[in-house]
């Protein structure tokens, strides 16, 4: 169980990679963990794309948008620290359109599964979505529901306590590590 709580603490949000291939074999892992995930009435909406190769990461890149809370300086990844792989979260609208559920529990399994390898990651909500269903060649009947980044990160970041009251905006400290702001239990958990 401290294993779990250990794992679940180290898996922050990472946004600068070292430029190193992440193994086929976690790769595997990690959708293995994605198929493992609840879905509503087990319909399974969920397909996904892999993303590797320096030119591909570079295409998809174009459409992202990193760290909404800094400064582009600051959060946007530069050439040399971007991410070496990105899963594409599908969603199958013939099979199930509400499935805002499914892709969470999918994508927690999926960055928890990396993250157990040192691999850290990124969803990517705030990306362009027409022009990504375009490259991927998605169908009428498919939506592009998130993008994860993946990579080995070489930066780290940790949580700390939230006051109330105070922003719970994310920073970096002065090693340019990420600092996250999380509510405290005593501020948002009360027995009925
Ligand atoms: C649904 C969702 C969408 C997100 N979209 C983005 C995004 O587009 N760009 C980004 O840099 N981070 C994105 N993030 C990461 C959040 O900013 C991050 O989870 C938050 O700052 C807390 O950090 P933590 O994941 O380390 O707890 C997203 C996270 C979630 C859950």
């Amino acid at each position: 169980m401290d294993e779990l709580m250990e794992l679940l603490k180290g898996r922050r949000t990472y946004r600068r990679f070292e430029q190193r291939k992440v193994d086929q074999s976690i790769v595997d892992d990690i959708m293995k963990a994605a198929v493992m995930a609840s879905s509503a009435a087990n319909k399974q909406p969920l397909s996904y794309i892999i993303v590797e190769g320096d030119n591909k990461v570079r295409q998809v890149f174009e459409h992202t948008r990193w760290a909404a809370a800094l400064s582009p300086a600051e959060g946007q990844p530069k050439e040399g620290e971007r991410p070496v792989l990105y899963i594409a979260v599908i969603q199958n609208m013939n099979i199930n359109p509400n499935c805002d559920t499914d892709a969470g529990l999918a994508i927690s399994n999926m960055t928890l599964a990396a993250w157990n390898h040192g691999v850290g990651s990124c969803i990517l909500g705030a990306c362009n979505r027409i022009k990504l269903g375009e490259i991927f060649g998605l169908t009428d009947d498919q939506k592009l529901h998130s993008l994860v980044a993946f990579g080995y990160p070489s930066v780290k970041s940790r949580i700390v306590g939230a006051q109330q009251g105070e922003s719970l905006d994310y920073y970096l400290d002065e090693n340019r590590d990420y600092v996250v702001p999380k509510r405290k239990l005593s501020d948002i958990v009360t027995y009925f």
